[in-house]
């Protein structure tokens, strides 16, 4: 049985004043079962962990550096995440290999470092609306995933998490049918499975794209999709809270 996970990416969108009165209002209520993270951009992240010490909330960052110190102006490493209290973070998210640049090749360097740093990376998949219409969907995740399936060890891969996002799905209000979304994600399952079942069948796999409370709970019931990677919605915190109860 795995336990769900319901992740809030709030890409470049915070405050010291948001970040306050988001996670205090977050706190105020009942927690749902599921696991809950969020990923605010780097400024906040210390402020973030300070609110949610006392709490079941971990605390992601939404990419880090490929290389492990030294001369790279602008660039943050897996060790000062950890240093801060960092627990997980983004890799390889859409929006970062569109306009940063983000390869598989550069994804795998990061979860090493990650890993190396005793942070957990949640690797970012998915297919534009071209590639599926032209039924590449499963050829794409494949590429994206692939790389990484074969170049970390097995005692590595058992501390990632994958996140599915159809590009077409993310901040568009269009989300993949419930059906849709587990095609893909027992899709990405089995290609773990290759290598090993019983990893596979441990491994969770989220489903992110225009997530909200009103689709959230059909497709958490779906049998490979073990959480949420909510973009939009995680920055209102009873949208958030609800996501999380339709995870329990
Ligand atoms: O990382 C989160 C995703 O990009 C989903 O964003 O829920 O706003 O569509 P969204």
């Amino acid at each position: 049985m795995r336990q769900k996970l319901v992740a809030g990416n709030w890409k470049m969108h915070a405050s010291q004043q948001m970040v306050t009165s988001l996670l205090e209002k977050m706190l105020s209520k009942q927690a749902p079962s599921a696991k809950l993270l969020v990923f605010p951009p780097y400024p906040y992240l210390s402020q973030a962990i300070q609110i949610l010490a006392e709490s079941n909330i971990g605390v992601g960052a939404q990419d880090c550096s490929q290389a492990e110190d030294g001369a790279y102006t602008g660039e943050v490493s897996a060790t000062m995440l950890a240093d801060l209290g960092v627990s997980h973070v983004l890799l390889g998210h859409s929006e970062r290999r569109q306009y940063h640049s983000e390869t598989d090749a550069s994804v795998v360097e990061k979860a090493k470092r990650a890993l190396a740093a005793g942070i957990i990376p949640v690797i970012c998949v998915g297919e534009t609306l071209a590639q599926r219409e032209a039924g590449e969907t499963n050829q794409v995740v494949s590429q994206q995933l692939t790389p990484l399936v074969k170049q970390l060890s097995l005692a590595q891969l058992q501390k990632v998490v994958v996140a599915y996002e159809p590009v077409w799905a993310i901040g568009t209000g269009l989300t993949a049918t419930p059906e849709q979304a587990q095609e893909v994600h027992a899709f990405l399952r089995s290609l773990v499975a290759k290598v090993d079942k019983a990893l596979a069948e441990k491994m969770l796999f989220l489903y992110g794209g225009s997530m909200k409370p009103d689709n959230a709970a059909s497709l958490l019931k779906m049998p490979d999709i073990d959480g949420g990677l909510i973009g939009g919605a995680s920055l209102d915190a009873d949208q958030f809270l609800a996501i999380g109860k339709a995870a329990e």
